[in-house]
């Protein structure tokens, strides 16, 4: 079989005891293998011995991604606003399904059916953060199997929803936040190997070199994102503004910021540090505090240090 036949999906948007259908790979020993037949589903013990052995992938064929969406969105539908399932449970279904869209969005940043996706996630993200008190903390810091760059940016998307709300931003513009939020470092997965691992190095080691390589991020993906009629203008101005500060010395030095825009710039720069700096969340924002005072207005990051401490994140 054609291996470009085949799409990753992560094995937690695939539920035990749901029938699926479409029929679902697993990749062993360089083969897709058929693990589940259409019209088939996985049992919950075999499903749980999968995740014991760090199985974090299936794979679904190309042409059943309609079909994939469409399970997904019922799983979803269901689940979500279901008093009955636990929180735990609707996490790891929604952060599986932003995890999918943004490793989407790495092999394809201006796709329409990966951004679609993205949205999707992010709707479900704001029901979840809004609807369930605990979850933030829940998805917060996970130990995520997918990577840095997804992990951070799901941590910055769920800390920036419930932050904005708090700041009385718009529903509409906490809408537009949480898909930038999503997709804001997706330049940094296009990058070359040793430009990517700049993503890792504090900001106050950067060089002027580095600083500049590690820069483009924030543009060439930029332009190419506007270039799509679907992607809306103010996700596009989010995206494009989230290294910005208020002196003017980011990447594109844009001195004046909106309000969603230096909120999503400041929680970008608090979860960054707690990466680079490997300081705890509690340490982190005591840093911030002193390093990006000017760089963000003093009452946003009093406001920010006190919801952290009232959502018990430090
Ligand atoms: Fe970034
Ligand atoms: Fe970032």
């Amino acid at each position: 079989m054609d291996n470009k036949a085949f799409t990753p999906v992560r094995i937690t948007t695939i539920k035990a005891d749901r029938q699926v259908s479409f029929p679902v790979f697993i990749y062993f020993k360089e083969q897709y293998l058929e693990y589940i037949q259409s019209g088939q589903s996985i049992e919950k013990e075999k499903y749980k011995k999968l995740r014991k052995q760090k199985i974090t992938k299936f794979f679904i064929q190309d042409a059943d991604e309609g079909k994939y969406q469409q399970f997904l969105d019922g799983v979803l539908d269901q689940v979500i606003n279901d008093p009955n399932t636990s929180t735990e449970e609707k996490v790891e279904l929604v952060s599986g399904q932003s995890e999918t869209a943004v490793e989407r969005l790495k092999d394809d940043p201006g796709n329409e059916s990966n951004f679609d996706m993205t949205r999707k996630a992010s709707k479900n993200l704001q029901n979840l953060i809004f609807n369930n008190p605990d979850s933030l903390n829940q998805i917060f810091g996970q130990d995520s199997e997918a990577g840095e760059v997804i992990q951070h940016s799901i941590n910055v998307a769920v800390l920036t929803i419930k932050f904005a709300r708090v700041c009385k931003i718009s529903d509409e513009d906490i809408d537009y936040l949480s898909t930038a939020a999503l997709m804001h470092d997706v330049g940094v997965m296009q990058m070359d190997k040793e430009s990517a691992d700049l993503f890792n190095k504090p900001k106050k080691e950067l060089g002027p070199k580095e600083k500049t390589t590690y820069y483009e991020h924030c543009k060439g993906v930029v332009q190419l994102l506007a270039e799509r009629p679907y992607i809306n203008n103010k996700i596009i101005e989010l995206i494009e503004g989230h290294e910005e500060n208020l002196q003017g010395s980011g990447p594109l030095k844009m001195a004046k910021l909106t309000k969603p825009q230096e909120i999503l710039s400041m929680v970008n720069a608090y979860d960054k540090k707690i990466l680079t700096n490997k300081v705890t969340p509690a340490e982190a924002i005591k840093e911030m505090m002193i390093d990006e005072l000017g760089n963000y207005n003093l009452d946003l990051l009093t406001k920010f240090q006190k919801f952290l401490k009232d959502e018990k994140v430090v």
